[in-house]
């Protein structure tokens, strides 16, 4: 990583930079940032288009405007966030990446709202994001893990929207209804893998959900799984938890534990879906219970859902942000 000068927060008028504006993150943070009164000296939105194929000509649209970057927004693919974040960094830029690039380098904190890695402790400015599936996920793992003594043994398996998949992926799963198509396409279909497989038979999106789990809640050795499905829906990840907790916990407490949770909206009839919660700021919890029905010892079950693009990444990384800015 470049050398940083000594740090501070951001100014009271930031310059912000949004490095793939037209991607589905970069638009939802575009939107955000018209809606929310984050006070912006400016907002420069630089699209796929004005930063090329490599990582060369993405550097030199930066040089040309980062004289006056305060905070760059990465919403990138992980390459091009590794050839933009030092040189940006060199310039004193506070650089929030959404990408994969960072978030298991121990010199960079993964930065969840409200988790212990909060961008006061950092050493450089750099912060990675998590995977869109973990800023709702987190946190209702830690107030669990602090109401039970303490997590045993997690297994998450969700749901995850197309838009996960980016921009070709939704456009696709849009069109697939109208055309013939020799790729079994998602419409009509769950795919049971999201991204390549590690040695250990596991998919990018598992493992990015368990390594990033073990780092944010501080946990290295904790008993976690993930299975992850690809479903046609177009935006929203739900997924369903199951929970051991040292000191049982039944759904009352579980509840209890959860409703201190910012951002969060338990639901104690109708579960919450994908559909509900388009473009919305929180993550939705229903259907808590226990493992056998009966006996709190058997562990907790939930149902969760979040819009990824908003919950999962935009709305996450501008509260990051706010973190930031001056008193
Ligand atoms: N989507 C989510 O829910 C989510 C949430 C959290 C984090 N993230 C991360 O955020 C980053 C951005 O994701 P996204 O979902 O916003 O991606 P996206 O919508 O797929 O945006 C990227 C789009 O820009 C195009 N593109 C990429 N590089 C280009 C280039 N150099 N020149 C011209 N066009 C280019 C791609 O086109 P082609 O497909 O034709 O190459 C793609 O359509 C990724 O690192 C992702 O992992 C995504």
């Amino acid at each position: 990583m470049g050398s940083s000068p000594p740090l501070d927060g951001l100014p009271a008028e930031a310059h912000l930079v949004i490095l793939g504006s037209d991607g589905l993150v970069g638009s939802a943070l575009v939107e955000l940032l018209q809606q929310r009164s984050f006070p912006a000296g400016s907002i420069t939105a630089i699209p796929f288009s004005e930063l090329g194929r490599d990582a060369a000509s993405a550097l030199s649209r930066v040089a040309e405007i980062a004289e006056k970057v305060d905070l760059a927004f990465l919403a990138l693919r992980p390459e091009q966030s590794r050839a933009v974040a030092t040189p940006l960094l060199e310039l004193g830029a506070w650089v929030l990446d959404f990408s994969d690039a960072f978030r298991l380098d121990s010199q960079v904190p993964l930065a969840v709202m409200g988790m212990k890695a909060s961008p006061g402790d950092c050493a450089h400015r750099l912060l990675a994001l998590p995977n869109c599936t973990n800023p709702a996920l987190f946190p209702v793992l830690q107030a669990l893990h602090h109401a039970g003594d303490g997590l045993q043994r997690v297994r998450v398996h969700t749901a995850q929207a197309a838009s996960g998949g980016g921009r070709r992926l939704l456009a696709s799963l849009e069109a697939s209804a109208a055309k013939e198509s020799p790729q079994p396409t998602l419409l009509g279909n769950v795919w049971p893998q999201i991204g390549a497989l590690d040695v250990h038979g596991r998919s990018a999106e598992e493992a990015s959900i368990v390594e990033e789990a073990k780092r944010s809640l501080q946990l290295p050795d904790l008993d976690i799984a993930a299975s992850c499905l690809r479903v046609p829906v177009a935006v929203g990840h739900g997924m369903t938890v199951e929970v051991q907790t040292a000191k049982a916990l039944n759904p009352q407490q579980a509840q209890e534990a959860l409703a201190g949770v910012p951002h969060l909206v338990l639901h104690a009839e109708v579960p919450p879906m994908p559909a509900h919660v388009r473009n919305r700021d929180a993550t939705h919890v229903g259907r808590i219970r226990m493992v056998d029905g009966q006996r709190p010892q058997s562990g907790l079950m939930l149902w969760l859902v979040a819009d990824n693009l908003y919950q999962g990444a935009a709305t996450h990384a501008l509260r990051l942000a706010e973190t930031l800015l001056p008193d």
